[in-house]
């Protein structure tokens, strides 16, 4: 198999060596001349790898139908690559790697389906370890061009690491995902999930920190423990418990203390959140992290008004929350993950993706970011397993859910935000309550805009004159 790979990024590569690892011949581009160099020094004698310097030569450098990563930045430069690839010939395949807009990949697949080029998006997680090892991926687009990729990309792609079950173990994290941009979009939610998770993670670690007195050594260990729970294990806890315990070579105090509480995004957040508005999901928990990085970033304003408006909780001593909290986000993260699905159902059928839920949550078990003990539950619930989702309902216990709203109510008592657990919280609530306030919503409508309203007695739509 020959593979092409313009952008020698990180991502780009490490998804290089990875291809060349598992027997592609492997022709890398990059726009500057020197980090081509520099990769070819470094990995070059690592598997056969064919330089190039400019975007012809790597046309010329591997056969027909030619298969070419693009691995640059999402955005003007993919359209750029795309322009300048000019002797691309009917039946060659592009993919695109990076973190694009759906909408982005769906137009760039119609002008290239109209020149018989064939056009992938493909969401690859996993960073740049998984990108080596084996990321989990999520091509979408061009059916025939998937099947003529799949040996390799089955090859490149992650284990299940979170196969509790051994039979699935030879299994790895790719799938056809579905037609259009799927693939991208599907990268896209998991990134709303990651988001998520992340947040409820940060959260958790506040209380940890700043209620229960934990030092990072001890939420370290709170964390690692936590990872080792048969509902709750994760790659993002692993990773926690490493982080709170890893030193700054500087200052030789934890790394942790001396970062600062600012959070960016790159813009795959935005995206799942303006695709929820446009399909009209809900997914408060998502948003609510989106909203916790925005205004982590006001720094200066949080400085500002910590001191303006002073407030001093009664933290009463020797409370311990760990229990209370593992639950919390045991439940909450549920919450997320559900989130996401539904927003991946809805668009689905709007889109006519037909996508296989089952499926997704498999290629999610392994090599990316959210990969974690909950998604084989998850899989086995949209496969149709009915046991599974007792199961999972059954966590929602009344004693669960007292320790989940005793873990709110710190926070709101004690002035610490906790906008995740609360959106998931209000989210569950608001899905199991049945009778809300919305009556009054549409009465309001109806007074002031005759909008029309439901009643509960009579099929229809009706309007009242309120004065
Ligand atoms: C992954 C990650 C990866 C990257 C995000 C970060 O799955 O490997 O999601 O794609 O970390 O782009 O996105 P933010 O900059 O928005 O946090």
């Amino acid at each position: 198999m020959q593979l092409g790979v313009i952008g020698l990024g990180t991502m780009g590569a490490n998804l290089a060596r990875n291809a060349a690892r598992n027997g592609a011949t492997v022709a890398v581009y990059n726009r500057t001349k020197e980090k081509m160099e520099e990769f070819m020094k470094t990995h070059g004698k690592e598997g056969r790898f064919i330089p190039c310097t400019t975007l012809t030569d790597i046309l010329k450098a591997i056969k027909p139908p030619r298969a070419i990563l693009i691995m640059v930045k999402a955005g003007e430069s993919v359209d750029e690559v795309i322009h300048d690839l000019l002797s691309l010939q009917p039946n060659d395949i592009l993919i695109d790697g990076g973190n694009s807009h759906y909408k982005d990949t769906e137009r760039r697949q119609r002008e290239l389906t109209k020149k018989g080029i064939h056009f992938l998006g493909m969401g690859v997680s996993g960073g740049e370890r998984g990108a080596l090892l084996g990321p989990s991926l999520m091509p979408g687009g061009s059916k025939e061009a998937y099947d003529h990729l799949e040996p390799l990309l089955q090859k490149m792609a992650a284990p299940l690491d979170y196969a509790r079950d051994d039979t699935q173990q030879h299994q790895k994290c790719v799938t056809y995902i579905g037609p259009g941009g799927s693939g991208h979009f599907v990268k896209t939610v998991h990134n709303g999930i990651e988001y998520g998770l992340m947040q409820l993670i940060a959260e958790a670690y506040h209380l940890l920190r700043d209620i229960g007195k934990k030092s990072n050594a001890e939420s370290a260990k709170i964390f690692a423990e936590w990872n080792t729970d048969p509902h709750l294990s994760s790659y993002l806890l692993e990773i926690t418990g490493k982080i709170l315990r890893k030193r700054d070579l500087e200052t030789k105090q934890n790394l942790i203390d001396n970062i600062k509480d600012i959070a960016s995004q790159k813009g795959t957040g935005k995206w799942v959140v303006e695709a929820a508005l446009r399909y009209g999901v809900a997914i408060p928990t998502i948003g609510a992290a989106l909203d916790a990085r925005i205004i982590s970033n006001q720094k200066e304003l949080r400085v500002r008004r910590s001191h303006e408006i002073p407030f001093t909780a009664n933290i009463r001593k020797g409370e311990d929350l760990t229990e209370d909290l593992r639950i919390a986000l045991l439940l909450a993260t549920i919450c997320t993950y559900a989130q996401g699905f539904d927003l991946l159902e809805r668009a689905s059928a709007e889109e006519r993706w037909n996508l296989r839920l089952t499926e997704i949550a498999r290629i999610w078990r392994g090599g990316c970011i959210i990969r974690s003990v909950l998604l084989k539950t998850f899989q086995d619930i949209f496969a149709g397993k009915n046991d599974e989702k007792i199961r999972l309902g059954a966590a929602f216990s009344e004693t669960a859910q007292k320790r989940w709203r005793a873990v709110v109510a710190v926070g709101a008592q004690h002035g610490i935000p906790l906008p995740t657990f609360g959106a998931s919280l209000s989210y569950f609530d608001a899905l199991r309550t049945a009778h809300l306030p919305a009556n009054l919503t549409a009465a309001q409508r109806d007074f002031f805009g005759a909008h029309g309203y439901e009643r509960i007695d009579t099929p229809g739509i009706f309007h009242t004159k309120w004065e």
